[in-house]
Formats: C-alpha cells, structure tokens, sequence
C-alpha cells in the first residue's frame, strides 16, 4: 500500500522510518520531507495546506493512506476536505478533523472541552476586547505568575507568564485590543499557574478505543539549565523517569478516559493523535494543553520505542478496530539531542554544509531541517537533526547521542549539553 505522509521535520522522518519496517507499505511518500526522508522515500514538494495539491499527489501516485504530521493542515480541515470529496472520501486520514483539532485550534474550545468532561486542568476564563475590564478584576484574584494564551495557532509564541499584575494587565490589552499574536489573540484565556514537573503522554485513538504510547519529557528551552528563548524543543527523553505507574494511572484514568468519552459525547468522531501536556504536581496530573498532532522531538523518542507495526496500528484508527492491534514498547530509555543553527530560536543562517552523519553509528539521525542539493546535505532549518540513542539507562542513551553529535559538523552548529540535567 502507499502511504503519504504530510510534513517536513523530525517527526515526520521519525514515522517515515517506521512505517517503512511494515512490510505492507509499498512506497512512502512525504510532502514535503527532507534531506532524511529523501533517502528512504519520495519527496513532493507541496505545500501541505493546499489541499488541492495533495488531492493531486494522492491521486497520481495511488496513495491509499495519508498521516498528518503537523497541526496547521488539521486545523483548516485537510481531513474534512477528503470526506467531502468523492475521489478521496475513502482514503483514511490520520488526524482529526476540524471540529478535533480545535482542540489545539482554541484553547478557550479546549479549556471549555475539558471543564465539560471534568478533566483536571487550570481555573480561567477568556477575555475578549469586549471584556476586558473583567479580564483585569479576573487577573486581580489569581496569584503571579499570570498565564496569558493567545486563543488561536501561534507557532508556539502565543502563551506568555508574566511575574507582575501589571505587567499581565498590559499584556492582555495589547493581545486583546492590539492584536499582538494577530486574530488569533483576539480572545486570552487567562489562567491559574500550575506548580510542578511538565511531561507529554500521547494517545492513538480510533475513536472509541485507545492505545497509551510512551511518555516522554522534551527540553523547550534553548539554554542550558532551561535558560533563554522557547525553541521548538531541544532534545526529549522516553520513558519518564517521574511517571510511575500509579501516575500514569492516574493520567489514564482522569485525564485519558474522560478525554475519548468526552469527544464521544460531543459527537466528535476523532481518528489520530492526541498530545497531552501534563503537569505532574506531587503526583497529581493537571493538563496544560492539547495537541492534536505527536510531538517534534518527542516523535523522536516515542516512535523508535514502540515495537509494534505502526502502519497495522493506523489501520485500526482507520477501521475502528485498533482494540484488536497488538501493541508493545521497548523497557530501554531512547533520548534525543536537538542539532540547530546558530543563531536559532532567533535569526539564523542556511545552507551549511552537514558532514559526518554517515559516520554515526551508535544512534539514528533524524533529520528536520536539511535539504539535498547534488547530494550533499545543507541545514535548511533552525531545528536541523535530532540524535536518538538507546541504552538500559538515561546515561548510558545520552552519551551515545553525545558521542554521535561530536562526528558531526556544520558551521555554528548549537545543542544542549544538559539534556536530561533535571532527572539525574
Ligand atoms: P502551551 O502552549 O499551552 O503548552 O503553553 C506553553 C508552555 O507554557 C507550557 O509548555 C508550559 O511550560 C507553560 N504553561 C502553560 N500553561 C501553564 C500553566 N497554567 N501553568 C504553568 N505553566 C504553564
Ligand atoms: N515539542 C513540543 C511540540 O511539538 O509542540
């Protein structure tokens, strides 16, 4: 069978390597890919938001399954679009629809979704311009820091905690009234500020039923010591030393359950993905967000972790039936170390020259920002390779991907050395 898999980052060759080890994909297909999913696939150079140019790419080359990897084409409806189209209406789609995605959308739909299903999550309200003075009385009963959202996709940059009352005031207005984030700080969910150690548990759900896939615990910050600027994410551990079994049992019970049973009593027919965000706060899970998409690096340590058939699982979200899928994981801890340009999280510099990866041979190199000309690769991206180890330990993985990293060179090449710093 072919598959088409829409995406470009490390994530995306992440699934392309393992659906690849399914001996019923034929031929993969990603657009628009990368130097990495160059080499083991076909590359289509399209955007994956036209969804008439994916239409064509399905059509050409026979694609009878396509995954999502990032969140923007499910938030405009790429799946939606297939349904209502009589050439792909039979073509599963890996990925919510619309009405899913909101929940990564809106967090003023996903909060609301998640008061309803008595999922745990921060006290908050949402502002509008309209409002705003009830949004100022509303920051005056919590206690700092104030946790600021941008209702809409933000590419990451729409969430803000700020330490002074006033300072939150102002922010507010400027998101509200100045559209700071543009439209999509036109509503603020303002809320309370969660204590505690952050993780992401993922879901594959067809539905109705689910399947928990590893946890994993990613490094946002572009210093050391969790200093500086918010990246895209810098390196990802799986599995989460801090989630014990009685916590993911916790997670399972109030947080997982109530969010499929949820989304079935909405009437939200969800095929896909779910991200969740969790604050572990002595023990107890709180959910900060919803993605409806996996995470990128955290892809990275979560895939190559599971054992099982990921193609056979997704034919189980596609024709419900994924409660009758086997599905393993791998003891061993995987990490991954996040390759980036100089410069990155803000500007940075291109088309450097990326030598040594044929060299590494104790880990995976993932490829997200690179692209191939006359076949020698060249960063294309701020976030270029992620470095994916094994090993009995945490340690024992880290030093493999460290030992890998320093094969590898490009001009003003950037990681964290601490990944992982905070578990040891
Ligand atoms: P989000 O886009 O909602 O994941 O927010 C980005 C980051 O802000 C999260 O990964 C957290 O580190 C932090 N954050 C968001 N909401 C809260 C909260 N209510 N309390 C503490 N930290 C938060
Ligand atoms: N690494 C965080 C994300 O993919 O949103």
């Amino acid at each position: 069978m072919n598959v088409l898999i829409l995406g470009a980052g490390g994530r995306e060759h992440a699934f392309s390597l393992k659906l690849l080890e399914s001996k019923k994909v034929k031929q993969l297909f990603v657009a628009p890919g990368n130097a990495g999913t160059h080499k083991i696939a076909t590359n289509i150079n399209i955007n994956p938001t036209d969804f008439e140019a994916v239409k064509k790419t399905v059509l050409e080359n026979d694609i009878k399954m396509v995954l999502v990897g990032p969140e923007a084409p499910l938030v405009e409806g790429v799946h939606d679009f297939f349904l209502a189209d009589n050439a792909l209406k039979n073509i599963p789609v890996i990925g919510p629809k619309k009405d899913g995605a909101l929940l990564e959308g809106s967090k003023d739909f996903s909060k609301k979704f998640m008061l309803k299903h008595g999922v745990p999550t921060a006290r908050y309200q949402s502002f509008t311009k309209e409002n705003l003075t009830a949004g100022f009385a509303f920051l005056e009963t919590l206690a700092p820091p104030f946790v600021l959202k941008a209702d809409g996709l933000a590419g990451g940059k729409g969430v803000l905690i700020l330490n002074s009352l006033e300072e939150a005031k102002l922010e507010l207005e400027e998101m509200v009234s100045n559209q700071k984030f543009g439209a999509a700080s036109s509503t603020v969910v303002v809320e309370e500020f969660l204590k505690g150690i952050e993780l992401s548990v993922f879901v594959l759900t067809d539905g109705k039923n689910y399947k928990i896939l590893p946890s994993a615990k990613d490094y946002k910050r572009i210093g050391e010591g969790d200093a500086g600027l918010n990246t895209g994410g810098m390196g990802a551990i799986s599995p989460v030393p801090f989630a014990d079994a009685a916590f993911l049992n916790k997670v399972e019970e109030l947080v997982v359950k109530p969010t499929i049973a949820g989304l079935q009593k909405d009437g939200i027919d969800y095929r896909g993905f779910i991200f969740i965000g969790l604050m572990n706060d002595n023990g107890n899970p709180s959910v900060v967000e919803y993605n409806v998409r996996m995470g990128d690096p955290e892809t990275e340590v979560v895939l190559p972790r599971i054992d099982s058939d990921l193609f056979d699982l997704f034919e189980g979200v596609a024709n419900q039936n994924l409660h009758e899928k086997s599905f393993s994981v791998t003891s061993k801890t995987a990490t991954t170390v996040m390759l980036v340009s100089g410069g990155y999280p803000e500007a940075y510099q291109k088309n450097k020259e990326i030598t040594g990866v044929e060299t590494v041979e104790e880990s995976i190199v993932f490829h997200a920002g690179t692209s191939i000309v006359d076949k020698k690769v060249f960063t294309s991206g701020g976030r270029v390779m992620a470095i994916t180890s094994f090993g009995d330990s945490m340690e024992e993985a880290l030093a493999k991907s460290y030992r890998s990293i320093d094969k590898i060179q490009f001009e003003n090449m950037n990681y964290r050395k601490d990944i992982g710093f905070d578990l040891l």
